[in-house]
């Protein structure tokens, strides 16, 4: 007897791996061959049509007219030393890698570097990289990069989809990752001693360890760890010519907010990603069996539900690795962040620091505003939603947010019912 095209098709779908390194390059996703929309390609169709120009210096090439274009401030530099990125022949202690960011772009500076390397939140498409030559021409072109970039931007390294990355491991003092002593991949829950291996860290935190601004010399790392030089360091001066950089900092705060933020572009991307793909999965299989089309499988529901809390846990700062002493920068970082609101009807916003026992004053996602987040899926966004407000009024108790107390939670329920009233429109109230 011959198979049928349904049976042969569930078959298909059934040896299909659930998340294959590279289901992002199938329908619907097509990442790759999908066209960006992002602050990148709304820029570059300016630089297009003349509405805009970059401007270009012997200093930095065309480093500061792309931050002025992107709107991104320089005090979010942050200084990565390990040779652990594209143009690593361009990084040491001497000469570490910046990376400047706002809440969409990501922009990585080397000294004397070839291209500035760029990756920014893209609604659809999740992250999306480019380079730009630091070469001058007549037409400086940001230029989508796809395999060079997911290489170590994709696949396993971050968890199945395009995304951002941050590392912490031992480096020597020409730059060199010592992989055999270990590495961490960091986020907002990596404890504080495991942080910063390879980047520059200035500002003050106490009795906190971590492992930034520490070169291993002789190739071996002493046990317990020595970073006394390391900690509660100001000043760069001593490590290598600063005047080679914009600012002079590698600001503590600004290390935080990209770890906070990375994790949740990376969750916003995986939750957008892996709604379409269950919807779309599930009306092939209801087109192949001939069942209605608004038949909705448990898997479905189930894959939604677990993205939508994975992308919870990140906003809310579930698990969060938790300060025992005040932090604080050098730059001006902390402040402009603060500054860029929105605030509610009694002046708080979710963009205010903490910076004593936790990153923010009130632990809820600033990316809430952002377009990643607001074009969500409906079904995603709706379960997401849902399940906040179920959280933020209390009615929702599960252990994964038992680190927000009552006050918390009335305080975030208040801030985005005053400033993103639109949130709760889609949820049924109950
Ligand atoms: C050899 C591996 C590797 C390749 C190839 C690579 N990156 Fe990265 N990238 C990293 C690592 C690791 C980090 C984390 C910071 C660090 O260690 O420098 C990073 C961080 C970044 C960041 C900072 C924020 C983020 O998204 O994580 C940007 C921007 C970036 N890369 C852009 C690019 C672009 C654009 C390309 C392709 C043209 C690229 N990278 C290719 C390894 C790589």
């Amino acid at each position: 007897m011959r198979p049928t095209f349904a049976a042969m098709l569930l078959l298909a779908l059934a040896a299909r791996p659930a998340f294959s390194a590279d289901e992002y390059e199938l329908p619907p996703i097509e990442y790759s061959r999908g066209t960006p929309e992002n602050a990148v390609s709304r820029l570059q169709e300016k630089l297009d049509s003349g509405a805009h120009a970059l401007r270009h210096e012997d200093r930095f090439g065309y480093l500061q007219s792309v931050l002025d274009a992107l709107e991104i401030r320089p005090e979010s530099q942050t200084l990565v030393f390990s040779k652990t990125s594209l143009q690593r022949h361009r990084i040491s202690p001497r000469t570490p890698r910046a990376i400047y960011f706002n809440d969409d772009v990501y922009l990585g500076y080397c000294h004397e570097g070839d291209v500035l390397e760029i990756s920014v939140a893209d609604p659809q498409l999740g992250t999306v990289f480019y380079t730009i030559d630091q070469d001058e021409t007549d037409k400086p072109k940001f230029v989508r990069q796809t395999d060079q970039c997911l290489l170590c931007h994709g696949m396993s390294q971050t968890d199945g989809i395009p995304g951002h990355r941050v590392r912490s491991l031992f480096v020597d003092t020409m730059g060199n990752p010592l992989l055999a002593e270990g590495s961490h991949r960091v986020d907002q829950t990596t404890p504080f001693e495991n942080r910063w291996g390879g980047w520059y860290v200035t500002g003050t935190h106490g009795e906190q360890k971590h492992l930034g601004n520490l070169l291993i010399r002789n190739g071996e790392v002493p046990r317990p760890v020595q970073n006394e030089k390391g900690l509660n360091v100001t000043d760069l001066t001593p490590f290598f010519d600063v005047s080679r950089y914009p600012t002079p900092h590698s600001d503590i705060v600004a290390l935080m907010v990209l770890e906070h933020q990375s994790m949740v572009h990376n969750l916003l991307t995986k939750a957008n990603f892996a709604a379409r793909q269950a919807l779309h999965y599930e009306s092939e299989l209801n087109r192949a069996l001939g069942e209605p089309s608004d038949r909705r499988l448990d898997s479905t529901t189930r894959r939604i539900r677990n993205a939508a809390d994975a992308l919870l846990q990140a906003m809310l700062c579930s698990k969060e690795a938790p300060l025992t002493a005040a932090v604080a920068g050098t730059s001006e970082y902390a402040q402009r962040f603060t500054n860029a609101g929105p605030r509610d009807k009694r002046g708080r916003s979710l963009r205010d620091f903490d910076l004593k026992t936790r990153l923010f004053r009130y632990p809820c996602s600033f990316l809430v505003y952002s377009a990643s987040f607001d074009r969500l899926p409906d079904e995603m966004k709706l379960a997401v939603t849902t399940r906040l407000r179920g959280i933020l009024t209390g009615t929702d108790k599960d252990e994964a947010y038992a680190h927000l107390a009552a006050d918390d939670r009335r305080a975030i329920l208040e801030i985005l019912t005053d400033t993103k009233p639109e949130l709760w429109r889609s949820v049924a109230e109950k």
